[in-house]
Order: structure tokens, then C-alpha cells, then sequence
């Protein structure tokens, strides 16, 4: 396994957009996930792009872990996996506003709106065929990877720009706000 280093903003390849996954560059993919499964572990995220690698493909790892999800039958916990060129269908217009950050934007929080629910499809790490629905946690790490392969950074998704900040210092805040009985600032989140 080659060892992967995450790219940060700034770098071209996460303004691009990502090449399908076709039957030339199939070889290739199969040693790209278990890398990026290494590299997003070793991040300490819940999910990753290809070009966060570096690798301009459309493919995808996420996980939806059992702290994230929630009793709807469409956002309960899922196991890492993989996904090569997932589409993704907004379900209705409902969006709904949420805390993300990126592995790619490190020590960043910002409150993201994103569809609440979607169908996705695409092909997972063997091949298999995917049709899902997936609403809440599970519906926004897809749409915020699948955004990367669009070459677009949550930033870019962001209707209130107050609403970002560093994580340590929004931690230290809602703290501060909850010893003193007001309302907790950010919800705890990993990074995508
Ligand atoms: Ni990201």
C-alpha cells in the first residue's frame, strides 16, 4: 500500500473535476481505496474523495458510525465503504443546516446546508451495484464527498459565513455557554 498524503485547499486537484471510472482506469482504483482507507483512518475522518489523494477519479469512501446516526431507517449506522461514480438525487427540496468539516480545510467547522434526503447510486468497492436512500448524517458525508468530485469545497455551500470557525475555540465557547446555561454552539463533528 502507498502511503497517501491528504492535499489541503488550494491544491488544483480539489477544483477539478474528477474523470469517471471506466474500465481503463479500473486497475487503478482497485489500489486507490484501501489507500484512502489508510489515509482517512489515519485522519481520523469519516470520509474521503479520490482527489483529496490526489487521484482526479470519482470514487469515494464514507461510513456513517453508530455516534452519527439516527433511529430514521435511512441514516442508521453503515460500515466503511466505497463508491465509484455515485449520482446523487435530491429526494424532495427540503434542506437542512448542519455542522462539516473537511479533512482538506483542517481545523475548520462550518454549518452547511444540504438535501435532507437522497437517493444515490453508483458501484461499491467489488463492483456491486448501489441504489440507496439516505437522509441525515448519511445523506450530507455523501453529498459533501460527491461535491468533490465536482471540484466544490463546503465553503462554497455556505449561506452564512458567521457560521464558521475554528473548532477548538467553537469547543471552548460552547463550554463557556453551557456553564453559563445558554445554548451549545456547534454539534461535535469529524471531518469529511
Ligand atoms: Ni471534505
Amino acid at each position: 500500500m502507498a502511503q497517501r498524503k491528504i492535499v489541503k485547499m488550494g491544491n488544483p486537484v480539489l477544483a477539478a473535476r474528477a474523470a469517471p471510472v471506466d474500465s481503463e482506469n479500473m486497475d487503478r482504483v482497485v489500489e486507490l481505496i484501501p489507500d484512502m482507507v489508510e489515509a482517512m483512518r489515519e485522519a481520523g475522518g469519516v470520509g474521503l474523495a479520490a482527489p483529496q489523494v490526489g487521484e482526479s477519479l470519482r470514487v469515494i469512501i464514507f461510513e456513517v458510525p453508530a455516534s452519527r446516526a439516527s433511529s430514521d431507517e435511512t441514516d442508521g449506522p453503515l460500515e466503511l465503504q466505497a463508491l465509484i461514480n455515485p449520482e446523487i438525487e435530491p429526494l424532495d427540496e427540503r434542506m437542512e443546516l448542519g455542522w462539516e468539516g473537511c479533512l482538506s480545510i483542517p481545523d475548520l467547522k462550518g454549518e452547511v446546508p444540504r438535501h435532507a434526503r437522497i437517493r444515490y447510486t453508483g458501484l461499491d468497492g467489488t463492483g456491486n451495484r448501489v441504489n440507496r436512500e439516505a437522509s441525515g448524517f448519511h445523506a450530507r458525508v455523501i453529498q459533501h464527498e460527491v461535491d468533490h468530485l465536482d471540484g466544490i469545497l463546503y465553503l462554497e455551500r455556505m449561506t452564512d459565513m458567521r457560521r464558521i470557525g475554528y473548532v477548538d475555540e467553537m469547543a471552548a465557547a460552547a463550554i463557556e455557554a453551557k456553564l453559563s446555561g445558554e445554548a451549545k454552539l456547534a454539534g461535535r463533528t469529524e471531518d469529511e
